[in-house]
């Protein structure tokens, strides 16, 4: 039966099988300048938006909330937003963003998903966009639900991989992919919760690149230096079809799921 199946237990198993090593504080630092110098809104974001029902919400909790993505977008509706997050270069930029704006009702909370929330608000509405591959998906689900008051939104990969696999294939380093949104469901569905379920789909992170070269460099400005072997791989496959080399291979599936808290 479905009820005997634990999900906490084989996502953690999954995650060690994948071999991914978690991204220390410093490395999300690392980012935070970049991502905060992106404009606000783009398709991603705007499609996130646009699938929430803030009806009755007045309250925002933005988990693992980057330099303000989703949270910043709402803050014109809400009455307060809280952006939680462990990297405080990303606080940083969703601070400096907010006061670009004009907002006087955001307020940042250096949390870990791993660390006590006993003092963190409970809001109206909590979401937690792009931030959901943490090591106890189980306990995360129970923070995001103690601490909505209405509705909790969470987006997760679909399919496990961040780049195209044939790309992963290419870079030797195929694995078995990251645990999906499927863990999520089943947790939810396994407390009684019956989540709705929508993709957003976006670019491929390498997508962009006009030539084979161009497309190396890309590649290795995101996933860190390759070696000559790599580099030939990637430049002889962006030339085999240069359309599809452009577009970075397939494009980057999310998946959103959506739930009343049990708790409203
Ligand atoms: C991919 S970014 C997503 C940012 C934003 N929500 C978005 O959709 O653009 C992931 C964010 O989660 C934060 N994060 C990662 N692990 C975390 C953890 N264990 N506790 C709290 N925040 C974490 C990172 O610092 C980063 O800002």
């Amino acid at each position: 039966m479905l009820s005997d199946i634990d999900f906490a237990a084989r996502y953690r198993q999954h995650l060690d099988a994948s071999g991914r090593q978690p991204k220390p504080v410093s490395a999300w630092d690392a980012r935070a300048a970049e991502l905060g110098a992106k404009p606000l809104g783009g398709s991603y974001a705007n499609a996130f938006v646009s699938r929430l029902d803030l009806s009755d919400c007045h309250t925002l909790l933005d988990v693992g909330c980057g330099p303000g993505t989703i949270g910043l977008l709402l803050c014109d509706r809400m009455e307060h937003v809280y952006g939680l997050d462990h990297s405080p270069a990303m606080l940083e930029q969703l601070v400096r963003r907010a006061a670009e704006l004009g907002a006087d009702n955001v307020t940042s909370i250096r949390r870990a998903w791993e660390e006590p929330w006993h003092d963190v608000p409970r809001c109206d509405i909590v979401v937690a966009s792009r931030a959901g591959l943490v090591d106890d998906l189980d306990d995360a689900l129970a923070k995001l639900n103690a601490h909505a008051r209405r509705r909790v939104y969470m987006t997760q990969l679909a399919g496990g991989h961040f780049l195209d696999p044939e790309i992963d294939a290419l870079l030797e380093r195929p694995g078995i992919g990251l645990p999906d949104h499927i863990y999520a469901l089943n947790l939810l569905h396994a407390r009684g919760i019956y989540a709705t379920l929508d993709y957003i789909e976006t670019p491929s992170r390498l997508a962009g690149a006009e030539s084979a070269d161009a497309f190396v460099q890309r590649a290795t400005r995101i996933l860190g230096e390759l070696s000559n072997e790599e580099a030939s791989r990637l430049a002889a496959w962006y030339a085999r079809d240069p359309e599809r080399g452009r577009r970075g291979g397939a494009s980057m599936r999310w998946a959103m799921l959506g739930w009343e808290s049990p708790g409203s």
